[in-house]
């Protein structure tokens, strides 16, 4: 219908920086995790203010299913989650055995509401010898799993405050966050163990990958172990020793990354302030372009986060919540290619037959009707962006 190219969701940010990066890796015939890893992870750390321990491995879903398992969450445990989210980390839940319990998000930020989680646990768990039980169940409560939904860092304070009143972990899923500063201090450095994706559409990519941060001494060596089938030593770790023994002294799972991905991982870390700057600007031209049609509300972003904006969630008025498929039908016939996030994790096929009960969660329910992703990457041209929020005004004039 134009000649002009197409706007997806989202592109990578990526130049011969990182194929010459990955290149090297290819030559030195070092592919499986060996030294871009352990510095990927060094370099992270560091970014982060230096925190303690931080484990590289092949996805964000991956992350989960490490902590879950070196946390000691296992079969009849529950957690407290957002079903407002990506449904990675329930299936890792699922295929432990953990059963998640949901509670509902803010209406303003779609984050996980530590007031609504607390009067969950209030109405449902009484504490005995020191653990949360179930009170129906019996079952003992072991975490509270928040999103920081699109890079906006949830109440990190408000959850470590039920962490230590009600002896829970507090696991962040930041797969959206990396780059994202809440109160000043960087996601991942909050002293809970943190969840970073690496997706192809993520703020920093490695194509598929992740990393599981945590700022706490003596966890690090543990959390590799469990990334790696729970062996003792690495592969790198045999061939330099010169024997080819190991042990495996824990049911692990395979989710390390690879020193491929992990050099593209160190060059894009290098560009992520950039990568977060330039995400942010878009940002700022989507809500002075958009802030006045009265039909959509632009994101709320509080005063004390700085968000990875890694997605933009535009939100339709109430009563426009039925031209919500009318839009995106309208942006993608100009070639702009808008999501929606998220379809709740109670709204899947899997869930419905899970036998799990079907949670309440009337705020959850209304946004998702009324969201839309507009497509926002760091690589977006004034044109593009200009395309994109023309589009918006247009569909509404
Ligand atoms: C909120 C959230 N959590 C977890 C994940 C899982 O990350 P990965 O795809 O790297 O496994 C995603 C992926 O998009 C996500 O959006």
């Amino acid at each position: 219908m134009n000649n002009e190219r197409e706007i997806p969701f989202s592109e990578p940010f990526i130049n011969e920086d990182e194929t010459d990066a990955v290149v090297r890796v290819l030559k030195s015939k070092w592919i499986t995790t060996g030294d871009e890893v352990r510095q990927f992870e060094v370099e992270m750390k560091a970014y982060l203010g230096g925190i303690k321990a931080a484990v590289a491995v092949c996805s964000g879903t991956a992350a989960i299913d490490v902590i879950l398992g070196a946390c000691g969450i296992g079969a009849g445990d529950e957690v407290i989650t957002t079903a407002y989210s990506f449904v990675s980390p329930v299936l890792s839940m699922l295929h432990r055995g953990i059963i998640p319990v949901f509670a509902d998000v803010e209406d303003k930020t779609f984050n996980l509401s530590v007031h609504e989680v607390e009067g969950v646990i209030e109405s449902r768990y009484q504490m005995k010898n020191g653990l949360m039980r179930n009170r129906l169940t019996g079952r003992t409560l072991k975490a509270i799993l928040p999103v920081h939904f699109a890079g906006q860092p949830a109440d990190i304070d408000g959850f470590k405050r039920l962490g230590r009143t009600y002896h829970v972990h507090i696991i962040e899923d930041a797969a959206h966050a990396v780059g994202s500063r809440y109160k000043g201090q960087p996601v991942g450095a909050s002293g809970n163990p943190v969840c970073f994706s690496f997706y192809s559409n993520k703020n920093l990519t490695t194509g598929e990958g992740g990393m599981l941060v945590w700022d706490r001494r003596g966890v690090e060596k543990q959390l590799r172990t469990w990334s790696l089938h729970g062996i003792s030593k690495s592969n790198l770790e045999r061939y330099q020793s010169g024997l080819p023994y190991y042990d495996v002294i824990f049911p692990g799972y395979k989710a390390n990354m690879g020193d491929i991905s992990a050099a593209l991982g160190r060059v894009q870390l290098r560009k992520l302030d950039d990568i977060t700057a330039r995400r942010e600007e878009t940002a700022q031209v989507f809500n002075r372009e958009l802030e006045n049609i009265p039909q959509v509300q632009i994101p709320f972003i509080h005063s004390h986060n700085q968000p990875s904006r890694h997605l933009y969630p535009l939100l339709l008025a109430t009563e426009q919540a039925h031209r919500r498929d009318d839009l995106i039908r309208f942006l993608r016939a100009r070639d702009i290619f808008p999501s929606v996030h998220f379809i709740p994790v109670h709204h899947h096929t899997f869930f419905k037959r899970s036998g799990l009960e079907r949670p309440y969660l009337p705020v959850t329910d209304d946004l998702f009707r009324r969201e839309i992703s507009l497509p926002l990457f760091p690589g977006m041209g004034g044109e593009e962006i200009a395309r994109v929020t023309d589009a918006v005004k247009a569909f509404w004039a």
